[in-house]
């Protein structure tokens, strides 16, 4: 059931657990994510990037086909489908697409220019019944080879952008897309915690979700993280699986060539990876 991300995420935060965002990256992730939300009757967001949604055609293509996936699998859990780190043009297109959430992120531009357009993109969100994460601080990440620490965000700029009306933040604390390094520090607890004191309860957004140890997940939602992002950890199992399938010679086996066979392992090591992320989560049971 297609809905924006408002009330499966206030019910995380009363409930202390986190709602997946699981990206899609093709058919194949879309119909995993959904098959496990509803198998395991969580909430869940599916996110899109930019550039997902450009390999898979554009925004619309891809809300058309969620939302018939959604119909013809007779999808009864929450599913939000959210634009993931967007900028201003790209959530105008999201909102054209009728995605049900969109994430603008400002986080690379001046914070004065970060309120004013996160101001306005509030403002759209609410028009159009959707709901809208902000990001204050970066989120790091790999960039040509060269691993960055993320950027650690600024207790006040959260409180000022929580104050526009934002549904959730994601605030930069140490995490990074992608595999974590040998010598990443860990998420900063301390500035988590002033997050949380100055943001009013809005559901934080922990980006990053490959590779962050089990503890720091469950203390990271014992302050207030309520959505916690994962798109690496799928690829990395998607890719495992079929390189196995092959090396083993399958492709080459009977009907093993067709598309629909030489997927279906990655498609179900995505489906265990989500599985997991719920259990930790705590999402399971909660639609
Ligand atoms: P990972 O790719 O590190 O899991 O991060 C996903 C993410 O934060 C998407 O916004």
């Amino acid at each position: 059931m297609l809905v924006n991300a408002r009330e499966m995420l206030q019910k995380a935060v009363k409930g202390k657990y986190a709602v997946a965002q699981i990206n899609i990256n093709n058919l194949e992730w879309a119909k995993a994510a959904l098959t496990t939300a509803q198998e395991q009757n969580s909430p869940i967001i599916l996110g899109v990037t930019g550039g997902a949604a450009k390999y898979m055609g554009s925004f619309g293509t891809v809300a058309a086909m969620v939302k018939a996936m959604d119909k013809a699998m007779g999808i009864t859990v929450p599913v939000a489908i959210h634009l993931d780190h967007g900028s201003y043009d790209q959530c105008l297109a999201c909102i054209e697409a009728g995605f049900t959430s969109i994430m603008f992120d400002g986080s690379h531009l001046s914070f004065d220019e970060n309120l004013r357009k996160t101001s306005d993109m509030v403002q759209l969100a609410r028009k159009n019944g959707m709901t809208i994460e902000a990001e204050v601080g970066a989120i790091g990440g790999e960039e040509d080879g060269v691993i960055g620490n993320g950027d650690i965000a600024d207790p006040t700029e959260c409180e000022a952008i929580a104050k526009l009306g934002v549904d959730f933040l994601a605030a930069g604390i140490g995490n990074i897309h992608g595999v974590y390094p040998e010598n990443w520090t860990g998420l900063d607890f301390d500035i988590l915690e002033k997050i949380g004191q100055v943001t009013g309860g809005i559901p934080l957004v922990l980006h990053g979700g490959t590779g962050i140890p089990v503890e720091m997940i469950q203390k990271a939602i014992s302050l207030g993280v309520a959505k916690i992002n994962v798109n690496t950890e799928c690829q990395l199992a998607f890719a495992a699986a079929t390189r196995k399938y092959i090396e083993d010679g399958n492709d080459q086996k009977g009907k093993g060539f067709d598309p629909r066979n030489l997927l279906a392992p990655g498609a179900n090591a995505i489906k265990q990876v989500i599985k997991e992320k719920f259990e930790l989560f705590g999402s399971v049971g909660k639609a």
